[in-house]
């Protein structure tokens, strides 16, 4: 069998809170990694090789930045097709061999969420790059994680607990598990893709990985736990929290844009809890121990708090 072997990647959001910890990964891994950075950006790419300001809006431009590169990694926000098409067509044209996608979402595999408004641009992206794939032009790959493992998910009260107002929100009684992840998960599943012993097994494939899956219940126990705080319980049926998400948007009321999350994570049959889908065990992905997640928690808890 031949092996893949890629050794330079363009990225495009590098020094965003995502693309930061997919240039350290890949670093880590060994690759020469270039940023492609707005041409206006006062942003720095601390760790890269080398960084363009490129006009992200010029096809021309974006060919030229990338001629050399095997790989094109996209971790900008917000993704929308009409922009992200001007770089996949670049890399397409500069003769790139991979492009990862600006995915790092939730499961986008299930007709349930695929459903949800909240996914629309990303599948009209993916569809696009599958395009691109089975035309034979470039191999595409994508990461999903889950919701981030980070504060501004899990310390928020919007799915469990908030620590400083002491109340915890619970969707169909708090239970339900998601798959989470981590930015650095996220960075080293990135890389690990693209080794040389998984690059052609990714090829033309999302790939789900993640640090652990969770629950809103398990993480307000830590959270109580850790502070010695009791939580006082808000619990809500995600079935109404849907139908109302959507009864809004179909209004035009984007207000409830955010409720669509919650289907997403923890609804039935929208494949929130995807460790059976997980690449995990085939790239050398240890899950966190219950431990290492009290630990980290005990982190961003103290940060916040300014210990
Ligand atoms: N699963 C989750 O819970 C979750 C949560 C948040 C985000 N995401 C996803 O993660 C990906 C990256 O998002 P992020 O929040 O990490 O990105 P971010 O930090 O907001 O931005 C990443 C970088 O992208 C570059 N950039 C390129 N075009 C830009 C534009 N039009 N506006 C602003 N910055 C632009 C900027 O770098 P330069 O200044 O160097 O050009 C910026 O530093 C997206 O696909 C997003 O949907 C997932």
């Amino acid at each position: 069998m031949s092996t893949t072997t890629f050794r330079s990647v363009a990225l495009l959001g590098a020094t965003g809170n995502l693309g930061s910890k997919i240039l350290a990964a890949l670093n880590t891994a060994g690759y020469t990694v270039t940023a492609i950075q707005r041409k206006d950006s006062k942003n720095v790419a601390s760790g890269a090789a080398n960084s363009l300001k490129v006009d992200l809006t010029s096809e021309s431009g974006l060919t030229e930045a990338f001629k050399g590169q095997d790989v094109v990694v996209s971790a900008v926000p917000n993704p929308v097709l009409a922009t992200e098409k001007v770089w996949m067509d670049a890399a397409v044209s500069a003769g790139v061999k991979r492009i990862v996608l600006s995915e790092y979402s939730t499961n986008l595999e299930t007709k349930l969420s695929q459903a949800l408004p909240i996914v629309k641009d990303k599948l009209e992206i993916r569809k696009y790059a599958e395009t691109l794939g089975s035309s034979g032009k470039i191999g595409w790959s994508s990461v999903n994680g889950g919701p981030f493992f980070v504060p501004f998910i899990w310390t928020s009260g919007w799915m469990g607990a908030n620590p400083k107002t002491k109340k915890a929100s619970y969707h169909d009684g708090g239970n339900k598990i998601v798959c989470t992840s981590t930015l650095e998960r996220i960075g080293e599943s990135v890389a690990k893709i693209l080794a040389p012993e998984h690059a052609a097994e990714t090829k033309n494939k999302s790939i789900y990985t993640y640090s652990a899956p969770v629950s809103e219940r398990k993480i307000t126990d830590i959270i109580a736990k850790i502070t010695g705080s009791n939580f006082s319980e808000t619990n809500s049926s995600i079935d109404e929290v849907t139908k109302d998400a959507f009864a809004a948007f179909e209004k035009g009321d984007m207000s409830k844009m955010m409720h669509f999350y919650i289907p997403f994570c923890f609804g039935d049959g929208y494949g929130g809890d995807f460790r059976d889908q997980a690449w995990n065990e085939k790239l050398g992905l240890k899950e966190m121990s219950d431990k290492e997640v009290e630990d980290m928690f005990r982190s961003f808890l103290s940060k916040k708090n300014g210990a």
